[in-house]
């Protein structure tokens, strides 16, 4: 449980989750495909894109990997974990191909650049590595493969967004879905590989992303949320009307859908989130009040060693800010405990600035070196494992005590509360969330609700991790 508490960045149930066949299943596909996901919400929304491709291409999905003729991975670079976690699964399954000697092992995302020569042909893991620039070559690729040839595609694009494609609905709840606005990042903080995984930033065109909106909406979906490794900096030109589109622009656009979409959106790097942008949120009632900004660190010189180019002040600042323009705004955070360099005073720093936002919640993890970040070329991975450890647990202690306070003031509010389904204790309770995103629980009772649904609930009583309330008028 140290790495990470709880994560919607990386959520740590979701990781391995397999792609369960929904709408796909009635259609009759001359082959199988099973995947895998891991690492973040971006990953899960290309595994739904993949998803499309290979049905056009006569794979239908299957939920059981021992049946199908070709399985997935869809990988994560972000932490030496995630990578081990892929490549014990990649071991069970070689076992798997022994028995079924015609069956395809791909490994998709952003392992497959890094490890693409280690996977193919050093250690015979895997028959096909495709990066995520490249998923429109998988059909090509296979059919390579099953010529007994290696089949790789690792090459980064600088335009592609798989714009002109619907994803196939993952379909966990039918009520909320992730749509991706843009690719790649070019921030490059230190510590991060995602720069070189997923390359170089591209927005996607607006039209395509409001029509995919509107087409969840009408398929009865009432919350997307607008997903990128920096949804801040969204930025097309829309050649046709020769104007640009900005982020608070499109934010704008989708929230004029329909007033009972809500509308969120992830990830926000403090240094790109603008006024323009918190205007528009405190203009529409469905755009929710909820904002994820990545500190990382509370020490200024450490931000400075990591890239993030804002300092502690300034990011207070920006929480202020924040608060001013939507007082009941909730936040969250990530932070990385034993990067390269940080004292005491650093870390002391860090847990004084959690004190100071008073985040919600965060994601917390421990600094894991990536090869080929600046910080592996540049700085020593000098802090033992026991400390970054010790600090992290202290972080995660912190977040609790403030999560546990942040919601016991909630007790006594009353709120617009979106049903995604039963709660996962009781089918007697529903759970959905609030515009802060807060999970909230409450008995189903007599009142005729679905999910799908909005109800007003009195919160009533709380623990860390959820609001518990009842229905009220
Ligand atoms: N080590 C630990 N955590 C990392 N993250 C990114 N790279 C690393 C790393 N090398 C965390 C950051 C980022 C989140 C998605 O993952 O906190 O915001
Ligand atoms: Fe990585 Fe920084 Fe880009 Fe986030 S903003 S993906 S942490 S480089």
């Amino acid at each position: 449980m140290l790495e990470s508490l709880s994560s919607k960045v990386h959520d740590e149930g979701r990781q391995g989750e397999a792609y369960q066949p929904a709408v796909a299943a009635a259609r009759e596909f001359r082959k199988r495909f099973y995947i895998e996901s891991y690492g973040c919400q971006m990953n899960f929304a290309d595994s739904e894109i993949v998803a499309a491709i290979l049905n056009d291409n006569g794979f239908g999905a299957t939920g059981n990997y021992a049946e199908a003729d070709l399985i997935l991975l869809n990988t994560c670079s972000i932490r030496e974990k995630a990578e081990q976690t892929v490549r014990n699964r990649l071991h069970l399954f070689r076992q798997v191909k022994e028995s079924r000697p015609g069956m395809l092992i791909g490994v998709l995302g952003c392992m497959a650049e890094r490890l693409k020569s280690k996977f193919l042909e050093e250690e015979k893991l895997v028959d096909m590595v495709v990066g995520p620039d490249a998923y429109r070559t998988l059909p090509g690729l296979v059919a390579e493969a099953e010529t007994g040839q290696k089949a790789v595609n690792v090459l980064l694009s600088r335009e592609e967004t798989y714009a002109d494609i619907s994803p196939v609905r993952l379909d966990s709840n039918g009520v909320t879905a992730f749509v991706s606005i843009m690719r790649g990042c070019n921030n490059m903080c230190s510590f991060c590989v995602v720069p070189f995984t997923r390359g170089r930033e591209r927005s996607r065109d607006a039209h395509s992303i409001i029509r995919e909106c509107a087409d969840l909406f009408e398929k009865g979906y009432k919350e997307v949320t607008l997903l990128g490794q920096n949804v801040d900096s969204y930025y097309w030109l829309d050649e046709a009307a020769d104007h640009t589109v900005t982020f608070a622009q499109l934010l704008e656009r989708v929230a004029l859908i329909d007033p009972s979409l809500r509308v969120r959106f992830s990830t926000s790097h403090p240094k790109d989130i603008t006024d323009d942008v918190l205007l528009v949120m405190a203009r529409y009632d469905n755009i929710c009040r909820y904002i994820h900004l990545p500190v990382q660190s509370g020490s200024t010189r450490i931000l400075q060693l990591m890239n993030r180019t804002y300092t502690r002040e300034w990011y207070q600042a920006k929480v202020d800010r924040i608060l001013a323009m939507i007082p009941d705004c909730g936040l969250s955070t990530d932070i990385i405990a034993g990067f390269c360099t940080e004292t005491e005073e650093d870390h002391q720093d860090t847990l004084s600035l959690m004190r100071y936002a008073r985040y919600d919640m965060s994601y917390m993890f421990f600094y894991s070196e990536r090869p080929g970040t600046l910080a592996a070329r540049r700085y020593t991975d000098d802090i033992p494992e026991e400390v970054k450890k010790r600090r992290l647990d202290e972080i995660v202690k912190l977040q609790n005590r403030l999560s546990l306070e942040k919601n016991k003031e909630d007790i006594g509010r009353t709120f617009i509360v979106l049903i995604e389904g039963d709660s996962k204790k009781s089918a007697a309770d529903w759970r959905g969330r609030n515009s802060q995103n807060k999970v909230v629980v409450f008995p189903k009772g007599v009142s005729g609700l679905r999910k799908g649904d909005y109800a007003r609930v009195k919160i009533e009583d709380c623990t860390g991790a959820t609001l518990i309330g009842r229905v009220t008028e």
